[in-house]
């Protein structure tokens, strides 16, 4: 299945999930915006990698959660490639903290890359989107927004109250902007990844004790990789999920299964 000559804006594809979804476009031939905060290092072997597979693409600085620098990466986007066809709202930060010690600043920043951050690009998508000639009730959608959420959209995370509300946040972001663009032939889809091997979760991954523990909340007893999640992601801004809009996919290995009901309650 070729996605062919998409055009892709990836935020967050320096690293782990972004990174995967990122790569896995390149290899369908998709231009692929590879947006970073940081990590320069990251987001230019995302690219290599992009270029490898057979895609194009650029890597392009900004953070999410700053208007002027999104508006300027949607700009760079149309002028490179002309058009628009799939944003992957992915880039998401933690700063874990028991409630009562939560600094505003830990609540805001996560707030503001994790849920404005993802408001402010499928702002500027859907201006796009609504720019391209009109489509016929029985043609293909004009345009895809993906929002990568995760599990704790819907399960509850202790110690983590911050990220955990952003991440409700986009649940009702994503099925609210579904229902409003639809008419419009533009799909709103969600992924909601459990735990899978990345940079923000590698001290638990990277500790054998940890790891029995987390195995405990993982019904199909392994971690999830990258891929696992940039599969479903191609899939979901093809047209082979045509009739797919306003769902969230929960690619998790069963975490949201309520595992402790295993011989239990
Ligand atoms: C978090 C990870 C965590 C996973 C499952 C993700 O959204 O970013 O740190 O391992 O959820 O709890």
């Amino acid at each position: 299945m070729k996605t062919n000559n998409q055009t892709v804006i990836v935020t967050g594809a320096s690293s782990g999930i972004g990174q995967g979804i990122a790569i896995a476009f390149g290899k369908q031939g998709a231009n692929v915006v590879v947006n970073y905060h940081s990590d320069e290092e990251g987001a230019t072997s995302t690219l290599e990698k992009i270029i490898e597979g057979g895609g194009k693409g650029f890597i392009h600085k900004a953070d999410v959660g700053k208007e002027d620098e999104v508006i300027s990466m949607f700009e760079k986007a149309t002028s490179e490639y002309g058009t628009l066809d799939v944003l992957i709202n992915n880039a998401g930060i933690q700063k874990d903290s028991d409630f009562s010690s939560m600094t505003l600043d830990q609540w805001n920043k996560v707030i503001n890359t994790n849920l404005t951050g993802q408001f402010l690009c499928a702002r500027e998508a859907i201006q796009l989107f609504e720019a391209k000639k009109q489509a016929s009730p029985d043609d293909k959608a004009i345009g895809n927004i993906i929002f990568i959420s995760s599990v704790h959209d819907i399960i509850p995370w202790a110690g983590h109250v911050n990220y955990a509300s952003s991440k409700g946040g986009i649940l009702m972001l994503m099925k609210s902007l579904a229902l409003e663009v639809a008419p419009k032939k533009i799909r709103i889809n969600g992924i909601s990844p459990g735990a899978i091997a990345t940079d923000i979760n590698d001290e638990v991954w990277k500790d054998e004790e940890k790891m029995k523990e987390l195995m405990k909340l993982i019904p199909y007893k392994r971690i999830g990789l990258p891929e696992d999640i940039a599969k479903v992601a191609v899939w979901l801004a093809s047209p082979e999920s045509d009739y797919i809009t306003g769902t969230t996919i929960y690619v998790d290995g069963g975490m949201t299964l309520y595992p402790g009901f295993v011989d239990n309650g």
